[in-house]
């Protein structure tokens, strides 16, 4: 049997999109078609990277033989697929693992499409989509997610957002998939909930990685949210493993084989499962992309995971294993030196070249890890103490060099305090408490300032409006950036997760310290304004010519497919146009 390479068929899909049915150029021997095939669309339908006259649509066929399968694909101005726009046919084989993606063309701009296929008289469900809008624009709305772990719990978060209907397009920013064993991180309920991984091993190979693509896409929450609204898609570190760089990752070992073999084999299954468009041909490395919402938002969407970043900084190779001594001279060494990248070099060209000439009002980075600065005391980030425990011991403290200056204030009640707690100020404590601030986390763009720095200059030097978008953490954030020189250059709302834990797992922080905590570290870090620890969700972000705002959604469980939403923990906050600053929103009065 003929067989269609790869290359074949991503020409095909480019060249058939249009409003004429083309053909594949294979003939019927090579087909398989007729009474004995039985085809099946069990993945649902997806649309992705839309711009103002072109949409990608995908679905995958299930059949019950291998072969050369042809798909006819269909998208029109009404549901009922009167009136058709551009249809066309495509094949897809086993080399594709049955996936079909197709570049529809030739659309209108701001417009809503539906779209379906069919295959040996079976026909797709109908997915919704929409084309980018040109021209002079009012509003924009996207809603922004990350970290989907399917064995974590149900994807409650995904059908809570099928519930808005005025999302113009979902920024999934990575950890789409998790590549873990049965028996790996956040699985413990997984059984119970009948959400145990497949395959059952880690993955390795692009027929694990596919296994685990086609059972993320059985989800039914995750599939109507594809079929209701474009996604637009960055990978993260999970899509590949744990902590990826670009020639390795933490959760890879020399005895797992060739980390490059299996970086392509995830990125090929990638391509092959999500509505992303390549940038070229067989091009299945490069992601970095940019959208244009009319003269409203340039969106930018970035790799810092995969293309081009240097390994991570580890604390443990500073601190003196006898000691336990922080070596804070060669650390900021490291940390701020010029060589170290988390983009590669062409990526940093592009964005600050997309920066300079981008003429929407808002520059919009969708992208996956912290940029704001995340500096904590050492004591916390290097998990010696709870947040709780550094406040106590830190008031302590004070009271202390009070007491010792024979401060006169000091009342009787505070002496007797004072005295009552003052054993817990050990001199291993009290050397805690004295250490710097650190970033928390060197997997994000703390552990790379100088690249951060160069993009906030440019943003500032071009007298940009930018937003910067996140996921990556498992918890929401907002963070004012500022430069070197604490210089407003922009803001950073980054989204919960859908289903993965977050810092109250990580750090343990006991349920009714949760909301303490979330207040005592906006307190502690400078910049940060607003933090969400404890809480599965996502986020939505509506530009105006006068405004940005965030809004967070959270849901009530991921332990039950019933939940609610969890309308305490919403919260919105807003840019000002020209402000570079967050603020509350102004109430409606
Ligand atoms: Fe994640």
């Amino acid at each position: 049997m003929k067989s269609i390479s790869r290359r074949d068929f991503l020409a095909l899909s480019a060249k058939g999109a249009g409003a004429a049915v083309i053909s594949t150029g294979l003939m019927g021997c090579d087909l398989l078609d007729g009474d004995d095939i039985n085809i099946q669309f069990k993945h649902g339908v997806a649309s992705g990277d839309p711009t103002s006259t072109a949409v990608i649509l995908w679905t995958r066929v299930t059949p019950n033989e291998n072969g050369n399968i042809k798909v006819v694909w269909e998208i029109a101005t009404d549901s009922a697929f009167t009136n058709i726009i551009a249809n066309g046919e495509t094949l897809t084989t086993s080399a594709r693992d049955y996936t079909v993606k197709v570049d529809a063309q030739n659309l209108s701009a701001n417009t809503q499409y539906f779209y379906r296929f069919i295959s040996n008289d079976k026909t797709s469900e109908t997915g919704v989509t929409k084309t980018l809008p040109t021209g002079s624009v009012d509003k924009v709305k996207l809603a922004v997610m990350s970290c989907s772990n399917f064995p974590a719990g149900y994807f409650n978060v995904y059908e809570l957002a099928t519930q808005m209907n005025d999302i113009d397009a979902v920024l999934h920013l990575g950890d789409y998939i998790y590549e873990y064993a049965r028996d790996g991180y956040a699985s413990s309920n997984a059984a119970s909930m009948g959400r145990e991984v497949l395959p059952a091993g880690e993955l390795f190979t692009l027929s694990d990685y596919r296994t685990r693509y086609a059972q993320y896409r059985g989800d039914e929450s995750l599939q109507k949210l594809h079929s209701l609204t474009p996604f637009i898609t960055v990978w993260d570190d999970h899509e590949v493993a744990n902590d990826t760089y670009k020639d390795g990752a933490e959760n890879h070992s020399e005895e797992e084989g060739s980390f490059e073999t299996r970086k392509l084999a995830a990125l090929q299954a990638y391509f092959e499962w999500l509505p992303i468009r390549p940038i070229a041909d067989d091009n299945e490395l490069e992601i970095y992309r940019s959208f244009q919402f009319g003269d409203l938002v340039d969106l930018h969407m970035l790799d810092t995971r995969v293309l081009g970043r240097d390994k991570q900084l580890d604390y443990a190779d500073y601190q003196n294993s006898q000691t336990g001594e922080f070596d804070a001279v060669s650390f900021e060494s490291d940390i701020t030196d010029q060589t170290r990248t988390m983009l590669g070099a062409n990526q940093l060209t592009w964005i600050q070249t997309q920066l300079a000439t981008s003429t929407g009002t808002w520059q919009l980075l969708g992208q996956q890890v912290l940029m704001g600065k995340m500096n904590l005391p050492a004591a916390i980030g290097l998990q010696l103490m709870s947040v709780s425990e550094y406040a106590e011991l830190g008031a302590l403290a004070q009271l202390a060099a009070r007491a010792q200056a024979e401060d006169p204030t000091l009342t009787q009640q505070e002496l007797t305090y004072l005295q009552e707690n003052q054993s817990k100020l050990t001199n291993e404590k009290i050397a805690q408490l004295q250490l710097p601030s650190i970033p928390y986390n060197l997997d994000a763009w703390d552990g790379y300032a100088y690249e951060r720095e160069v993009i906030y200059g440019t943003a500032k030097a071009y007298g940009k409006n930018l937003v910067v978008l996140a996921g990556d953490t498992h918890n929401a954030w907002a963070n004012n950036l500022k430069d070197i020189n604490t210089q407003a250059v922009g803001v950073e709302f980054a989204t919960s997760s859908v289903s993965s834990p977050g810092l109250e797992y990580y750090l343990d922080i006991p349920e009714q310290e949760r909301l303490a905590t979330e207040a005592g570290i906006t307190d502690l870090v400078s910049d940060l304004q607003y933090c969400n620890l404890s809480d599965r969700g996502f986020m939505t972000v509506t530009f105006t010519t006068t405004q940005a705002k965030a809004d967070w959604y959270f849901v009530d469980t991921i332990a039950s497919k019933t939940f609610n939403e969890a309308t305490s923990r919403r919260k919105s906050l807003t840019v000002a146009v020209n402000s570079n600053t967050i603020s509350e929103p102004i109430q409606a009065v």
